[in-house]
């Protein structure tokens, strides 16, 4: 028997019954992250509205603090201030654990003129560089140089410029954003990054006095003001939670209604869901979904928004295992994000990767194993596989969870499922 200091906290899932009910959705974590970077150009507070404690927001809290600024979250409520703000460089552990640490370098450069950075770290999912971000930071002015795992970005004045991105970057176009706001002159982002995300920083941003028009398309324009001030915002909902039990309904074979969701954010999955033989209805704020399994098999392609999300892409897997006939994924967005097959494999699934593109023979059903989650969203795939699978799923690993998900295994029992968690 393993010590009870060994023991780490773990979900042990049960299959259970069809999954049934409503459920609330929370404010996106991939926008409150790049909105709590925002808050250090504000001469005056930032509040937001609605904002989960995730870990990854508490990390974002820490490495705010680190640098001198304001961080409280009480009853959801986050308020921010650049305050006395003086360090320049956020301690190494928090940029290495998370990559979204980044987005602080071009509010740093914009405040104090200087910003040094470790290299960002961030889930497994790929070595993900930042390449993009500091080519744009030097289209803006900036002098990039690299030393020992470190890099530096200085300017005295940042330059509106026209600016290409290579990839439609969603850090990269937000960092640039952050740091034509208050550049002098117009700045072009061309081959913007489209999703929600990038389009509800742009709207806190206008609120705290910026020009920023475009948003959400390929081609944003900024006019640089001189200064922010403070608001309150509430940000969108969170789309890839609300993506995450959408597929945990379809996948068990139930009806289940969310509720503060922003149905056009999920329109990819909505229509795979629909191929895969679900029924999927949305109104103003809310989406219900019902399936009789089992589902179809699909062909999935992860895109850059409006294309299908690579955050639901390991969560989908759950269901193609168990859908009917084969389903071929392609992952184009990151180079290594299949982590959960292996785990998926040994609860049974039937699953081919070569390069990004993955097979999947959908199986009668799983059966239940220990599994360990390698990353965020593996993590929830891992649960939702456990509501299929013969026997106990014990998943571990759940500090990869409760990055990105708000009390999960609560919302899914509430739903109907047979999840008990254990310290
Ligand atoms: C954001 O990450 C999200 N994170 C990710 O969600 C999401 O998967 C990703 O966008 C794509 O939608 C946050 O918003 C905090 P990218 P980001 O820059 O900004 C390459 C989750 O599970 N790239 O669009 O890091 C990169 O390597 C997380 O919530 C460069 O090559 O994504 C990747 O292959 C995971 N150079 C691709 O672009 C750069 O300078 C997409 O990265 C920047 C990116």
């Amino acid at each position: 028997m393993e010590g009870m200091e060994g023991r780490k906290p773990r979900l042990i899932v049960k299959a259970g019954r069809p999954l049934c009910g409503f459920l609330q959705i929370e404010a996106a974590k991939n926008a409150i992250l790049p909105l709590m970077a925002a808050a250090l150009l504000a001469d005056g507070k930032l509040k937001l509205r609605r904002v989960p404690p995730l870990q990854d927001v508490l990390t974002m809290g820490r490495v705010l603090t680190s640098l001198g600024a304001g961080f409280g979250l009480t009853d959801q409520a986050a308020e921010l201030e650049a305050g006395n703000l003086m360090g320049e460089e956020p301690p190494y552990e928090l940029v290495r654990a998370m990559r979204a640490s980044f987005l602080v370098m071009a509010p740093l450069v914009t405040r104090l003129g200087r910003a040094v950075l470790a290299l960002p770290g961030g889930c497994a999912i790929g070595n993900r560089p930042v390449a993009l971000h500091l080519k744009g930071m030097e289209a803006l002015g900036a002098k990039v140089t690299w030393g020992n795992g470190k890099v530096s970005v200085e300017a005295s004045k940042l330059m509106g410029n026209r600016i290409y991105l290579d990839y439609p970057s969603v850090g990269a176009t937000e960092t640039l954003l952050l740091a034509a706001c208050t550049a002098r002159g117009e700045t072009w982002l061309d081959n913007a990054a489209e999703e929600p995300e990038v389009v509800d920083l742009a709207n806190c941003l206008n609120l705290m006095g910026a020009h920023i028009q475009g948003a959400g398309t390929k081609m944003i324009r900024i006019e640089g003001v001189r200064w922010l001030q403070g608001t309150t915002h509430t940000p969108i909902p969170d789309r890839i939670e609300a993506g995450t039990y959408l597929i945990a309904a379809c996948l068990t074979g139930g009806e289940v209604t969310l509720e503060n969701v922003i149905p056009e954010h999920l329109h990819a999955l909505s229509a795979k869901l629909q191929q895969a033989g679900a029924q999927v209805e949305s109104s103003e704020g809310r989406i219900r979904v019902r399936a009789s399994r089992p589902l179809n098999g699909l062909e999935v392609v992860t895109m850059p928004y409006p294309g299908f999300p690579t955050d639901l892409q390991a969560p989908l897997f759950a269901l193609l295992a168990l859908a009917r006939g084969t389903s071929v994924v392609s992952e184009t967005v990151f180079e290594n994000r299949y982590l959960h097959v292996g785990e998926l494999r040994r609860m049974g699934a039937q699953i081919r990767v070569e390069g990004r593109a993955a097979t999947i023979c959908g199986v009668e059903s799983l059966s239940g194993a220990p599994v360990r989650a390698p990353d965020l969203r593996a993590a929830a795939a891992l649960v939702l596989a456990g509501l299929r699978a013969e026997g106990e799923t014990e998943v571990t690993g759940l500090e990869h969870l409760e990055r990105g998900y708000y009390r999960l295994e609560e919302k899914l029992v509430r739903l109907g499922a047979d999840i008990r968690r254990e310290e």
